[in-house]
């Protein structure tokens, strides 16, 4: 099954969050299968948002991503990646549709509250950057007969 990387950045934590996030997710019918909580380094973030090196808000960004926990989680189900990204709505939370979670809880690009993959290629490198193999769970849920035929 597809899987995908979401984080909720540190102003999501520091803003309480991480319940309504989590919750979104889960009533859709997602399946999380890791989660953690995490202050990562400089350097790490860094090599999280790799693919943005030399643009002008490299250093604002990374530096915002490493200033305090961030909840990492890997969350599963048919679709999650494509639909973990219109949960979060656009990059501008001011242009994010209402209903979205940008679109609910944000107002300024830098504080943009979560980050999700944004595609298959990015899920599989992101989720290996954050996890071991070993913090990824594979279990049953009753509820998986009432979410797919
Ligand atoms: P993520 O889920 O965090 O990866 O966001 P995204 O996929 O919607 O956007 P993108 O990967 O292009 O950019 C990563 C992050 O860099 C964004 O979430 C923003 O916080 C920040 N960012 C992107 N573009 C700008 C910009 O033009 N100005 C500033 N200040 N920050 C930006
Ligand atoms: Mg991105």
């Amino acid at each position: 099954l597809e899987r995908t990387f979401i984080a909720i950045k540190p102003d999501g934590v520091q803003r309480g969050l991480i319940s309504d996030i989590i919750a979104r997710f889960e009533k859709k019918g997602y399946k999380l299968v890791a989660i953690k909580l995490v202050h990562p380094t400089k350097d790490f973030a860094e090599k999280h948002y790799d693919d943005l090196k030399g643009r002008p808000f490299f250093n604002g960004l990374t530096d915002f991503l490493s200033s305090g926990p961030v909840v990492a989680m890997v969350w599963e189900g048919q679709g999650v990646i494509k639909y973990g990204r219109k949960f979060i709505g656009a990059t501008a939370p001011l242009a994010s549709e209402p209903g979205t979670i940008r679109g609910d809880f944000a107002i300024s690009v830098g504080r943009n509250i979560i980050h999700g993959s944004d595609g298959p290629e990015t899920a599989k490198d992101e989720i290996a950057l954050w996890f071991k193999p070993e913090e990824i769970l594979t279990y049953k849920k009753e509820t998986d007969k009432w979410l797919y035929e």
